[in-house]
């Protein structure tokens, strides 16, 4: 009889236990389904990224709009596809909105996925460095207009580098370059600090369209996308090895003179002396930014070498054409188009359930993300080094020595 009364207690209590374990859970998931979503956006200029850290959805997609629908009659498969390829807008132009109307567009429908009983998401996107503050209002107003609330913007160097993998708490200085679509970034970081930036608004499509301008004008043929990007590469491997073979390219596009697709052989250097200038400029950059660094900083990175990310990282030929230029190890991050998402992600991760950490983001006063952009020389970078940035990376709790 006592063995059953004390069984009976026992499952009393394990019952209540259970309840109480119950309850919990479910207000947890209550306040859970209750709470704001949140998402992390990359709102880039070839492609746009966004993870919903509720359901862990992860969406990639072109930054651009059609501005066509339907088949148009009396028109061949061919030609369509050519003027599809035409008829597409793109709200970002190196890196930065330029179109709000076409911006929201983009993003309306990617946001109200995110949506929760019409609750808006808050978010966390990120701008490149060298973004004024009119800039960063425009995407704060594309995303609100678009359905987001509580838009806070982080550089967009700094989550890349989260997303490389790489300790910027190390004491030691690293290096970081994302080579993007419009814009070309960079930035040192040491002790969990962003101490230099830099960026170049040449990237990736300016090397594109520079090969489409000079096959159009020389051989009266527009290329499709894909065959400029296969091209660079192929420029690119020629260019490292300093050895100019003087071979041709089969190149496939639409002869805008025969209204047709063909297939035409265009020679390297046409290629070469296309492609030269703008890998000159966004070398030069790096060039000029390592050479502004301080003695001490220079020889840490020496020492760790530089990480690539973005598009550019993923041209053959690229890591090896800045090293060679640099004189410094150059390594590709593991997954180098998705870096500036992931770090995103890391972060939101990191911040989720602190409170209102969204208040706490901004950027430093100037314009100019560290006084040290391309186009703002700087006299003694010893001046800048930790001043607004120590502030502005203790407020992401991402300092190891605050
Ligand atoms: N293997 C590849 N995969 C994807 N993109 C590549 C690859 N190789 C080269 N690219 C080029 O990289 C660019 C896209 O890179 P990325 O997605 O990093 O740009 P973005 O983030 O949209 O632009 P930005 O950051 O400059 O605003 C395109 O121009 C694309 O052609
Ligand atoms: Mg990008």
């Amino acid at each position: 009889m006592a063995v059953t009364l004390r069984l009976l207690c026992y499952s009393d209590l394990t019952d209540s236990q259970q309840d109480k374990t119950m309850v919990k859970h479910m207000l947890s998931k209550l306040s859970q389904i209750m709470s704001h979503p949140s998402i992390a956006v990359d709102l880039g200029t070839a492609n746009t990224r966004i993870y919903v850290s509720q359901h862990g959805e992860f969406i990639e997609r072109p930054s651009s709009i059609s501005l066509t629908s339907g088949k148009i009659n009396n028109i061949s498969d061919e030609y369509l596809e050519y003027i599809n390829n035409r008829l597409t807008t793109k709200p970002l132009r190196c890196g930065v909105i330029v179109n709000l109307q076409d911006a929201t567009m983009l993003l309306k429908p990617l946001i109200k996925k995110s949506r929760r009983f019409l609750m808006a998401p808050i978010t966390l996107a990120s701008a490149p460095t060298d973004t004024t503050k009119n800039e960063r209002d425009l995407l704060r107003k594309a995303l609100v207009n678009a359905g987001a609330s509580h838009v806070s913007i982080i550089p967009e160097v700094l989550v890349a580098a989260i997303g490389a993998g790489i300790d910027i708490t190390h004491p030691n200085a690293q290096l970081l370059i994302d080579i993007g679509d419009g814009v070309t970034d960079m930035a040192v970081f040491r002790n969990g600090c962003m101490i230099y930036s830099s960026s170049v608004r040449i990237a990736c499509s300016d090397l594109q369209k520079s090969i489409r301008s000079a096959v159009i004008s020389k051989y009266k043929m527009q290329i499709y996308d894909y065959e400029a990007e296969r091209l660079t590469q192929k420029v690119l491997s020629i260019l490292n090895s300093q050895e100019h073979s003087y071979e041709s390219f089969g190149v496939t596009g639409f002869d805008i003179i025969k209204r047709c697709k063909a297939n035409i052989l265009v020679k390297e250097k046409d290629i070469i002396s296309a492609i030269e200038p703008v890998l000159n400029k966004i070398i030069k950059m790096i060039e000029i930014s390592l050479k502004r660094l301080p003695e001490k900083i220079y020889c840490e990175i020496l020492e760790s070498g530089i990480c690539l990310t973005g598009g550019g990282a993923c041209i053959e030929g690229m890591d090896m054409l800045i090293a060679i230029r640099t004189n410094m190890e150059v390594r590709i991050a593991s997954d180098p188009i998705h870096a500036v998402i992931n770090g995103a992600i890391q972060t939101l991760n990191y911040w989720d359930g602190k409170k209102k950490w969204w208040e706490n983001i901004f950027w430093p006063k100037s314009d100019r993300v560290g006084y040290a952009s391309h186009n703002r020389p700087i006299d003694n970078i010893k001046n800048i080094e930790m001043v607004d940035f120590t502030v502005l990376h203790r407020s992401y709790g991402l300092c190891s020595n605050p």
